[in-house]
């Protein structure tokens, strides 16, 4: 190559690498711009700031894109997700999903059940098998969620959702939730709420 070519696909690798660059600084940039914006309410350190929103911190990646998704394309519906889920690309949305993964849950100090409602959540849990999805120690893995130390008021809302069918973006845990009657869903809210686990979802 003569010396001027050369130096032209210098300066063009050059170009490219810096844009490169650029690129990246902007997607790092609008990751920290949207997390800021879901850390109004999933909270600062993972802890949210009402009972009602669900830690999102330490999700298996798999279930935190599929609700990002289920709530953008309406499979599920929450008039504050929607609205939120509504903006964001695909990209987006795996970026967010990979990130909250890799946090650390936070311990919220739920305190346990009574004896009577933790023989009442033993009966529900066991007879129904729930870790044999949601795993050995309610860790959670791939597309099941953790629900070991999820808040209380959350997972008895979402249960109660599912028991309605206000929440239908799973099949499988809406016919399990009609199979109970209602008042058997709060002392299982209890229970898992009230579990600690600082291991990794597999
Ligand atoms: C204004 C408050 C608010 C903001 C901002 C917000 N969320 Fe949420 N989020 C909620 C609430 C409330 C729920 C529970 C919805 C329900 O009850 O179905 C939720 C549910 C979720 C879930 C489902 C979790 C589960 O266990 O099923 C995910 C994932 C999620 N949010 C991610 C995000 C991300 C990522 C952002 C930022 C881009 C964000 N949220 C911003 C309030 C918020
Ligand atoms: C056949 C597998 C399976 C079994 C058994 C099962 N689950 Fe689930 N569960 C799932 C899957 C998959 C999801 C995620 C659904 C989705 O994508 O929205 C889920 C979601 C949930 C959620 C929502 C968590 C959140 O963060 O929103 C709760 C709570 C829950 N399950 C509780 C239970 C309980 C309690 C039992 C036992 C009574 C149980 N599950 C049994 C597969 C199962």
């Amino acid at each position: 190559m003569p010396g001027n070519a050369v130096r032209a696909a210098i300066a063009a690798a050059f170009v490219m690498t810096s844009l490169l660059a650029v690129g990246e600084r902007a997607a790092a940039q609008t990751l920290n711009d949207l997390t800021q914006t879901c850390a109004a309410c999933h909270g600062e350190a993972g802890v949210p700031t009402e009972k009602t929103t669900p830690v999102i911190w330490g999700q298996p990646r798999a279930y935190l894109l599929n609700q990002l998704n289920d709530f953008k394309i309406g499979r599920r519906k929450n008039e504050i997700m929607s609205g939120v889920a509504e903006s964001l690309s695909k990209q987006d949305m795996e970026a967010l999903a990979t990130y909250y993964s890799q946090q650390q849950w936070p311990d919220l100090q739920q305190p346990a059940p009574s004896p009577e409602d933790r023989a009442a959540a033993d009966a529900v849990v066991n007879s129904l098998n729930c870790r044999g999805c949601h795993q050995a120690n309610y860790q959670g893995d791939t597309v099941r969620p953790r629900l070991a130390g999820q808040q209380d008021e959350y997972l008895l809302k979402t249960m109660t959702d599912f028991h309605t069918g206000e929440r239908r973006n799973y099949i499988g845990m809406v016919v399990l939730m009609k199979s109970l009657d209602e008042a058997q869903l709060k002392p299982v809210a209890n229970y898992l709420a009230s579990l600690r686990y600082n291991g990794r979802p597999k």
